[in-house]
């Protein structure tokens, strides 16, 4: 497939989704709390999806079974919310959520700290976002793809951070995943120029320890091979000739 460049209209659909999906982190940020379920998680942001007039996206794609994927310590990504999981002070928590708004999508996740965590945990997490700030530095028009990969990958690797390889970002708009695939490591290539309206859902996952996975037998969720610590940040970016917009991200740090 190939990559769309997204019209000034479809740009303000987009802009929107992105909008609401900032919305919808920051509501679930709030209602974070030891000893709630990961299910209570999923219930909170679909009822705010829904009360903006969104789909969930992720809620039956390909089968997943939930609107927000919550993956908890040492699970990266895909974490399928659970009555009988409960979140517990110094837990680390990724949440992954995704809406269609007039049928474009809008992607983004954070990793939160329950209550008071380790230092190692709170340096994860700041790593992981600012491998994610380093990357789109350079995420604008005439630049190749894979500059965002490599500076992403080589700002957590130099720092001795396990950067995951077996899942990437990718290409956004009227579906979830569009052209092109996003590594978040040195491809040695250089990718397809980017253009203005392109836009990208940009996303690190990195470990504490090793970069390598493993599947649950619930064929979802991703937890680390060494069971350390993993975080994840994401924003759907809109490329421009000039700085990259964060769709997902309008009112500073997140
Ligand atoms: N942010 C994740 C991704 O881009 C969301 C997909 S989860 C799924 O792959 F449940 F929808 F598959
Ligand atoms: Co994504």
């Amino acid at each position: 497939m190939p990559i769309t460049v997204k019209s000034p209209r479809e740009i303000e659909l987009m802009t929107e989704a992105g909008r609401i999906l900032e919305i919808v982190h920051k509501e679930l940020e709030k209602a974070l709390h030891p000893g709630m379920t990961t299910m209570q998680i999923d219930r909170i942001g679909e009822e705010v999806i829904r009360s903006y007039g969104c789909v969930p996206s992720f809620l039956d794609y390909n089968g997943y079974p939930a609107s927000i994927c919550v993956s908890v310590n040492d699970e990266v990504v895909h974490g399928i919310p659970s009555e009988h999981r409960f979140i517990r002070e110094g837990d680390i928590v990724s949440l992954d959520a995704g809406v269609i708004y007039k049928g474009y999508h809008s992607d983004a996740a954070r990793t939160h700290g329950i209550g008071e965590i380790s230092e190692e945990a709170k340096k994860l997490i700041r790593i992981t976002r600012e491998s994610f700030f380093e990357g789109i530095k350079y995420a604008r028009e005439g630049n190749h793809l894979f500059d965002i990969s490599s500076a992403i990958g080589r700002y957590a690797e130099e720092r001795g951070y396990g950067v995951v390889r077996d899942l990437c970002g990718h290409g956004i708009g009227t579906a979830l995943h569009e052209a092109p695939e996003i590594p978040n490591y040195e491809m040695g290539r250089k990718g397809v120029k980017l253009k203005a309206g392109m836009t990208l859902a940009i996303e690190p996952m990195i470990n504490a320890g090793g970069w390598e996975v493993d599947w649950m037998d619930d064929d979802w969720t991703v937890v680390t091979r060494d069971h350390s610590l993993s975080a994840h940040y994401e924003n759907t970016v809109l490329i421009t000739e000039g700085e990259p917009v964060l769709l997902t991200l309008t009112e500073g740090i997140q």
